[in-house]
């Protein structure tokens, strides 16, 4: 791990355009963040590809997108009213609010050395209104997990789609939390994104249900290159369980700042259920036409945060190697999720037969592969800007190419390059990234 891994990974995001400090040029909001060019593409390339893998690729799953908003009684009813607090103390000097279970002494500040005050429980969810007046009846909260919109279309899924159990929802989107210290760049924030499955079994096939999703999301994160190294599967002790668990292991990564959780896969039983069809006073029972049995299903969750996953790749993939003196920065990240795929860089920007070739080979390639051309600085800068984004193939045109029309396309990570033909090289590209 090179030293000072996370601030690098920091700096590259911010000087090659992945992610910037949001509202910046007003000081910044603090642990707030925005995706720019290149960070948005990995981003959305890590959603496509967990959705292709637990959608796509599957018969038993189901997408689904539910509104950020939700009747205020969904909280009441998960429980996430009356339990989902952090315990917190505010220091009487410096103002600043801790978060209890962080303090080695409870009752002095590790910031100032001023007094604290009593640890007193305070509730995760943002709050807002609905409507132009803000009165009571009128208050609404920001979601702090996409699963609420599931649980709630359950019945209407059932209603639709008719499945059978074992069969599951699967979500991507914005969740909220008032955390008391976030932090770590992107991987702890007041809003991130998550990507959630709630897996419907029947409860007796709940504890081996439970253990296939842990092997089959921890060799996900393998199968996109996360270094097994640095990942391991950690099952939770019974007093760190959610209110709602009676069992969960985390998949954590070895970031820079230690273990820390990727994503959580637990064993919700028929709490949510149970809990939702009491509140609302529907039937949210599944019946079994082979034992005509109703019953409430259990429920599996794998629930992972985007955001954090990409961190989690972006620290992974960068390597810094030495190339002839230079120091290179690569990230060496899988191809699916590379933001760029090719880059055409013209050798000479000056000689205009040069330029025109490689435009125009950009524009045939983009309309099949995440293409870009670059004429913006001698070749040498040209590769250490894509290498330090990703870009998979860098092709250079040259003053031969105008005579055997054929280029020359570099590898990201071996640096090798071959001579392909013109007319060739779309499908040659074509068969490396698929
Ligand atoms: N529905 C279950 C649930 O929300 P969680 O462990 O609280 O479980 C699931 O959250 C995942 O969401 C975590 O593993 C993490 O990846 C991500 N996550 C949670 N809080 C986060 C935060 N404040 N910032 C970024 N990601 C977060």
């Amino acid at each position: 791990m090179p030293e000072n891994l996370m601030e690098k990974v920091v700096s590259l995001c911010k000087r090659r355009g992945l992610i910037f400090q949001s509202s910046d040029i007003y000081g910044g909001l603090s642990n707030t963040w925005d995706y720019g060019p290149y960070g948005i593409e990995i981003k959305n390339n890590l959603k496509r590809a967990w959705w292709k893998t637990n959608v796509y690729e599957r018969n038993d799953i189901y997408g689904m997108d539910a509104a950020i908003l939700m009747h205020p009684k969904v909280w009441e009813a998960s429980g996430h009213v009356q339990n989902f607090f952090d315990l917190k103390s505010d220091c009487k000097s410096c103002k600043k609010r801790l978060k209890t279970a962080d303090l080695k002494d409870k009752a002095k500040c590790p910031e100032c050395g001023g007094q604290l005050t009593e640890s007193r429980p305070f509730n995760l969810m943002f709050k807002t209104h609905q409507g132009p007046v803000e009165e009571a009846g009128s208050e609404i909260y920001m979601r702090p997990e996409t699963a609420q919109g599931m649980f709630v279309n359950f019945i209407n899924i059932l209603d639709s789609r008719h499945p059978k159990l074992p069969f599951g929802l699967a979500q991507i989107g914005k969740a909220f939390r008032n955390e008391v210290t976030p932090g770590n760049f992107t991987f702890r924030t007041r809003e991130f994104e998550q990507m959630e499955i709630e897996y419907f079994v029947k409860p007796s096939e709940a504890d081996a249900k439970l253990e296939e999703w842990i092997e089959a999301r921890y060799n996900w994160y393998l199968d996109f290159g996360l270094r097994k190294d640095n990942l391991r599967k950690r099952p939770h002790e019974k007093d760190e369980l959610a209110h709602y668990a009676k069992a969960c292991t985390d998949i954590e990564y070895n970031f820079p700042f230690g273990w820390s959780e990727l994503e959580g896969i637990a064993n919700r039983t028929d709490f949510d259920l149970k809990q939702h069809a009491q509140a609302s006073g529907k039937d949210l029972q599944y019946f079994e036409d082979a034992t005509k049995e109703k019953y409430y299903p259990y429920i599996i969750e794998p629930s992972g945060g985007v955001d954090r996953s990409v961190l989690a790749f972006l620290v992974d993939a960068y390597f810094e190697e030495m190339v002839k003196d230079d120091l290179r920065v690569v990230l060496k990240l899988h191809k699916d999720l590379a933001p760029t795929k090719v880059a055409v860089l013209p050798l000479l920007r000056n000689r205009p037969e040069i330029v025109e070739m490689a435009k125009k080979l950009a524009g045939d390639l983009k309309k099949s592969i995440i293409t870009i051309y670059d004429d913006t600085g001698a070749i040498g800068k040209l590769y250490r800007r894509q290498d330090e984004v990703g870009t998979l193939y860098c092709i250079t045109v040259d003053v031969q190419s105008l005579e055997d029309k054929q280029v020359t396309v570099r590898e990201r990570d071996s640096m090798l390059q071959e001579r392909i033909a013109l007319d060739k090289v779309k499908d040659y590209l074509i068969t490396k990234l698929s």
